[in-house]
């Protein structure tokens, strides 16, 4: 308890700080609601995969899982800071956001967690390796302690960040207990792989192993940001929306 007030006092100390600034003409920071980014501390990557797949049997939001799997387990080894996030916020990406089906809530769950430790270019190269590993890899290969459901799981590849586009990829039956299980054992596995990048990351030595698939880097050639072609925004497998109109004729140009 007297913890808990040291803390509110501090906060309460910051935003008055931040009105003094602002009265100053200075631009209010972050600083003054709370520090960012948060230190993270490293875990067992496995730790976070099966918590995740508890959480999402418990809350029913892959991007809760995800994100509980590294945040949740933060905060049940070392307390505060972590133990202070409002995890249950991140459910409302389950479905890719209230049932939208836009960006997987696994994704959206893990690079939250990321964001909270990683920000810049380290943050952008650890949430493209999550996300090209995600859309390329023919996933879930994480195997749970003690499987809810005795299913066998197809694999797939996603080829798509977007839950509407992954789940059809999957192969699986909307309702059906193998894609319920598919996408627990998903949330779990990037929550671990999440926690790995995290702790390579702590050490200096982030290398991302996935890198994008082949048919997305052919298009982006010359539609990516420094191609030749009308450049969009976008890393997502283009053929997933678009036909491949270089097939079929001749270009003139490379
Ligand atoms: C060698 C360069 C090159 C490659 C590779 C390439 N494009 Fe294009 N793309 C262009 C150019 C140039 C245009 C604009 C001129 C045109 O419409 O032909 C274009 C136009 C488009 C358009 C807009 C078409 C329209 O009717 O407005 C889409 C969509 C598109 N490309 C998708 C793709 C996809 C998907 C791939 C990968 C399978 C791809 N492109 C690969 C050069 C390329
Ligand atoms: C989730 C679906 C989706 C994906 C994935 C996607 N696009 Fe598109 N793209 C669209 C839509 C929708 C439009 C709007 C025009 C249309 O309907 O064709 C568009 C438009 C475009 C245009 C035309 C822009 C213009 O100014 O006319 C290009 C070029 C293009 N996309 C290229 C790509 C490339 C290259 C990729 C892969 C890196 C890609 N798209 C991935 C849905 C998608």
């Amino acid at each position: 308890m007297p913890e808990r007030m040291t803390r509110r006092r501090m906060l309460g100390a910051g935003g008055v700080l931040g009105v003094a600034m602002l009265g100053a003409g200075a631009l209010p920071t972050l600083r003054a609601a709370g520090e960012f980014p948060w230190p993270y501390k490293r875990m067992e990557p496995v730790e976070a995969a099966e918590r995740a797949y508890e959480a999402i049997f418990q809350a029913g939001s892959c991007m809760f899982a995800a994100f509980d799997g590294v945040l949740g387990l933060l905060a049940a080894k070392f307390g505060e800071p972590y133990s202070t996030f409002p995890n249950a916020m991140m459910s409302y990406g389950g479905g890719g956001i209230a049932g939208w089906g836009t960006v997987c809530g696994a994704l959206n769950g893990a690079s939250a967690a990321v964001a909270l430790f990683v920000a810049g270019q380290d943050r952008t190269a650890i949430l493209d390796d999550l996300f090209n590993y995600y859309v390329g890899t023919e996933l879930p290969t994480f195997r749970p302690a003690a499987p809810k459901n005795e299913v066998v799981v197809k694999l797939a590849r996603a080829k798509s960040p977007l839950c509407h586009a992954s789940i059809a990829n999957s192969g699986l039956e909307m309702g059906s207990t193998e894609l319920w299980e598919r996408c627990a054992r998903l949330s779990a596995e990037i929550s671990m792989r999440t926690v790995e990048n995290l702790n390579a990351w702590l050490e200096g030595k982030f290398v991302a192993r996935a890198g994008m698939m082949e048919e997305t880097a052919y298009c982006l050639r010359c539609h990516g940001l420094d191609g030749k072609g009308p450049i969009q925004i976008g890393k997502m497998d283009c053929l997933g929306c678009h036909e491949d109109h270089t097939q079929g004729y001749q270009l003139t140009y490379k």
